[in-house]
This record gives structure tokens, C-alpha cells and sequence, in this order.
């Protein structure tokens, strides 16, 4: 593939010296991610390509000679925050004028003449499939001054082949396919990242080998659609059982899967593995049929409810969570009711509840839509406190029963606790020792112990220790 920039003229107002820059192998970039699981992967892999030219990542900022914030465009709202963090940003560059400032990611295709010509001290945009370029744009730009542009999407990039550069932890993402092809009416996925295109199966497995070689113990497979994976006559399925068979001792997540084409393969693949997580990510985004029409969600309610109800007789214990989006143009009292009534029908474990955000280029762009502040604030309130109150009845009927974690983490609250996760997805705060026979043992982050849940609010569960395991398998 091509591997020069674009286009690359508008000269920058402050050229940043050469000599500043050039000191390989010491070059320092700090990156912000914002947006979902996927962007924060793609941080990743844009590591991965700047650490073969000598860049290292720093934590801090004023430490950094490149500034890269990879951006969301999903909402509104995630956009402003891009540009208030540019205008804080602004003093940075003030204080040291050879600083690089670019923007990654999805509000690059979208934005980037309003980046450029308004927001002048951004030096680089760069779009979701082009962050081959990234290291050789700023080098342009340190040589000539020219400020860097690559924003063309791919019908095949996939990153396969990069290795990306991940900080130390229990957990990881690994990202199995780009794009999206649903085209739902809200989304703008499809316009900021481009058509769907999946990875080798042989490239997945090699990089989760890889993970669980590092010590690794959750992975989590990402793609915006993971039931649209297909390489070489392989299918989400086939993936996941594969990888689940090569690395029993590790857990297999994956996020997100779309209740249109979400297969009963699917759900027997994860029956059959005690290492693949019985939890299901599956966006419902409305409870009414009407509105998901409107929405191009391809399924109707009692379709998702199958769906759910099949895996339930499968994996009795299977978590659920989703996605709602209230105040999609045309939602009416009646179909905000459905949803309440789809809410409670499921229980979910917990929700992603969104206000809907009208966003440029999509299908609902050009639907009317127009509810009074005090409407949309009811509803999404409504739908909050709904699930909050389901979260806390399921969370308290786990009080007293035994779950396995694996241990993520010191607590954020006290150094003295952990937080570890169940297969369900949720979090458990645990002491950071297990005293059994007067003999102390000292937990750390990758044990996997059983634990009695003893509290719960609606986010999080308490629990105490009641063994340490080797192994995963029941
Ligand atoms: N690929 C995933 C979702 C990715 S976006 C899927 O199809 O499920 C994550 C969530 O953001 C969506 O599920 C939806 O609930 C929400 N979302 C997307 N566009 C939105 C918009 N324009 N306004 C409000 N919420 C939106
Ligand atoms: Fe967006 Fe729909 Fe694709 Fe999800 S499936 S990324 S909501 S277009
Ligand atoms: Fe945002 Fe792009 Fe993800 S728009 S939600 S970062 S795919």
C-alpha cells in the first residue's frame, strides 16, 4: 500500500525547527483518546507505528514533543469536548511553539477544514485508517513546515500486521475488523470510519497468543459489529472458538454484537467454552418497532427478545447490557413507554443510555426532531432510574452467592482493595489479602479467586475472599 501523505501544503504560522525535533530515538508523544473501545485500541496500534520510528510514550504533557488527542464524533457533545481540550491546549503550544498538535481518529474525515482553518494550531489530521502515515506527516511537517492531511478511508486496511504497543495490565483490546456497513439512521460509524473489513483469523490468534504470553488474562475482541466478521470462510464463531480452544486460561470477551444477525452458532460457541465470558453487550436502542425501523435496526422487538430468551436457556446466568438512545426524531410518549417496557422485560445488568444526538450526513439528520428540554430530560431520567433500580435488585440477589474474578486492579478508593470483574462484567471490590489456616496470601492483579458477595450497590458488588484458584476452568 501507498505510504505517502496526501496532501500536505497550508503552511504552519510557527515552523517547528528541525534541530528541536530530530533527536531520534528520544522523541516523545503523548496521547488522549476519547470515544469508545475501538479508538482506544487504535491508540494503540498508533504506538505500535510511531515506536518503530523512535517515539516513546510519555504521561506527561508538557514532557511530550508531539500532542495527538484521538478523537470521537458520535455525539455532539463528544466533539465540544475535543474543542474545548484544543483551546486548553492553546497556552501548551504558546509555551513551547515546536510542540506538534494533531488530531486522530473519527472527527478527522468530518472536521478537518474546521480544524485546519479555524483551529490554525492543529498541525495534523489524521483519519482511522491512515495512521501508517502518522510518523512521516510529522516529519514533513518538521522539514518543511507543511502541515499534514490523511484522511482517506480504506476498504482493506486492518492494521494486521502492526503490533500494537499496549501499557502493562490484565486486560486488553483487541480489535478483529474496521468499519461498519449497518448504516443505522442516527450513526455516523459508517461515514468516520468507513466500510466493514475483517483481520486474519491467523492474525487475531497470533496477537491473543501473544497477549497471554505477556500475562494477560481478559481479552476483549472489538469491532463495531463483531457478527460481520468473515476471513477466508470463517465467522465470528469460528474466530471465537478458536481463540477461546488456543488459550483456556484466558477470559474471551467481545463487544459489540448487533441483535440483527447475532447467530445461534454464536451462543453454542459460547456455551461450550468455560472461558468465554456469559455476558452479551447488544444495543436495543428503542423498545418500539416503529422507531427501530425509523432507525434502519433492521429487527423488530420480538426478534431481540428471542434472541435473548435463546441465550437464557443456553447460559442460565448469561448478563445482558445495552444501548438506548431516547428522543430519536419521532419518538412518541407510546414508544418511550415500549422501551421502559422492553427495559423491564430483559433486566438488563446495566445501560448505555444516550439523548439523541442529530449528527451531519446520517439518514436522521434530515428527520424532523424537535422536544422541549423538559421532555428529553424526563425520559432519559426515566429510563436511567428504571435501570439503576434493575442493576441494584439483580446486584442485591447476588448477595451470598460465590462468583470467580480475575483481579484487574488496586481500587481506585482505597490501596488496600482490589477490583477484579466476573464473567458477567461486573465489578468487585475485594480486600488485598486472603487469610486461610492463619496463613496470609497477597493478592495481586491476574489472580483469579472465588469470592462471597456481601454488598452491592447498582454499579458495584463487595466480596470477600474464599479461595484462590489456578485456573478458570470450573
Ligand atoms: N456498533 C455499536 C454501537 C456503536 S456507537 C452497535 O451498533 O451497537 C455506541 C452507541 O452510541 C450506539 O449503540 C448508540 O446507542 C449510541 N449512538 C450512536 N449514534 C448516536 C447519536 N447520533 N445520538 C445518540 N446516541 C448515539
Ligand atoms: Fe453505528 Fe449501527 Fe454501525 Fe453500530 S451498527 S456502528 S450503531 S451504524
Ligand atoms: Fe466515537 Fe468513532 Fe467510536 S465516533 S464511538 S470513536 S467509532
Amino acid at each position: 500500500m501507498e505510504l505517502t501523505g496526501l496532501i500536505l501544503n497550508n503552511k504552519t504560522e510557527a515552523k517547528p525547527s528541525l534541530t528541536h525535533f530530530r533527536k531520534d530515538n528520544d522523541k516523545k508523544v503523548y496521547i488522549e483518546t476519547y470515544g469508545c473501545q475501538m479508538n482506544f485500541s487504535d491508540t494503540e496500534i498508533v504506538l505500535g507505528v510511531m515506536s518503530r520510528y523512535g517515539y516513546n510514550e510519555t504521561t506527561e504533557l508538557r514532557d511530550s514533543d508531539v500532542i495527538l488527542l484521538n478523537t470521537c464524533s458520535i455525539r455532539d457533545n463528544a466533539e465540544r469536548k475535543i474543542y474545548s481540550r484544543l483551546d486548553e491546549l492553546k497556552f501548551e503550544k504558546r509555551r513551547n511553539p515546536n510542540l506538534i498538535i494533531g488530531i486522530l481518529g473519527c472527527m478527522a474525515e468530518r472536521l478537518r477544514r474546521d480544524l485546519l482553518e479555524e483551529k490554525k494550531m492543529v498541525d495534523l489530521i489524521v483519519g482511522p485508517d491512515e495512521y501508517r502515515k502518522v510518523p512521516e506527516l510529522i516529519d514533513n511537517l518538521a522539514e518543511t513546515g507543511e502541515k499534514g492531511i490523511a484522511v482517506k478511508l480504506s476498504r482493506v486496511e486492518t492494521y494486521d500486521d502492526i503490533a500494537p504497543l499496549r501499557r502493562e495490565g490484565v486486560s486488553a483490546w483487541l480489535s478483529i475488523m474496521r468499519g461498519c456497513d449497518k448504516f443505522c439512521t442516527f450513526c455516523v460509524v459508517p461515514f468516520t470510519r468507513g466500510r466493514e473489513r475483517s483481520r486474519s483469523l491467523a492474525g487475531v490468534v497470533s496477537e491473543a497468543v501473544k497477549l497471554a504470553e505477556q500475562g494477560v488474562k481478559d481479552i476483549w475482541l472489538l469491532g463495531q459489529n463483531v457478527n460481520s466478521y468473515r476471513h477466508e470462510g470463517n465467522d465470528f464463531a469460528d474466530l471465537l472458538n478458536t481463540v477461546a480452544s488456543e488459550l483456556p486460561q484466558v477470559r474471551i470477551r467481545y463487544t459489540t454484537s448487533h441483535p440483527y444477525d447475532l447467530s445461534v452458532k454464536l451462543l453454542e460457541t459460547m456455551a461450550s467454552h468455560d472461558n468465554i465470558c456469559k455476558y452479551i453487550h447488544l444495543p436495543l436502542q428503542s423498545g418500539s418497532d416503529r422507531i427501530l425501523k425509523l432507525m434502519n435496526r433492521l429487527y423488530s422487538v420480538k426478534h431481540y427478545m428471542n434472541v435473548m430468551k435463546t441465550a437464557r436457556s443456553m447460559m442460565p446466568d448469561i448478563g445482558f447490557s445495552t444501548d438506548i438512545i431516547s428522543c430519536f426524531p419521532g419518538e412518541s410518549e407510546y414508544d418511550h413507554r415500549m422501551t421502559l417496557d422492553a427495559i423491564r422485560e430483559v433486566r438488563y445488568d446495566g445501560a448505555y443510555t444516550f439523548l439523541y444526538s442529530p449528527r451531519e450526513n446520517t439518514r436522521a439528520y434530515s428527520m424532523e426532531w424537535n422536544f422541549p428540554e423538559e421532555i428529553r430530560k424526563r425520559r432519559l431520567e426515566e429510563i436511567i432510574s428504571l435501570q439503576r433500580e434493575i442493576s441494584f435488585d439483580i446486584n442485591r440477589s447476588l448477595i451470598g452467592k460465590i462468583k470467580t474474578i480475575v483481579v484487574e486492579s488496586r481500587s481506585k478508593k482505597s490501596d488496600k482493595q482490589f477490583l477484579g470483574r466476573t464473567d458477567c462484567n461486573k465489578s468487585v471490590i475485594i480486600p488485598d489479602n486472603f487469610v486461610n489456616n492463619s496463613c496470609r496470601q497477597d493478592i495481586s492483579a491476574g489472580d483469579i479467586v472465588d469470592v462471597e458477595i456481601r454488598k452491592a450497590n447498582s454499579a458495584t458488588l463487595f466480596g470477600e475472599i474464599r479461595c484462590v484458584r489456578t485456573s478458570l476452568t470450573v
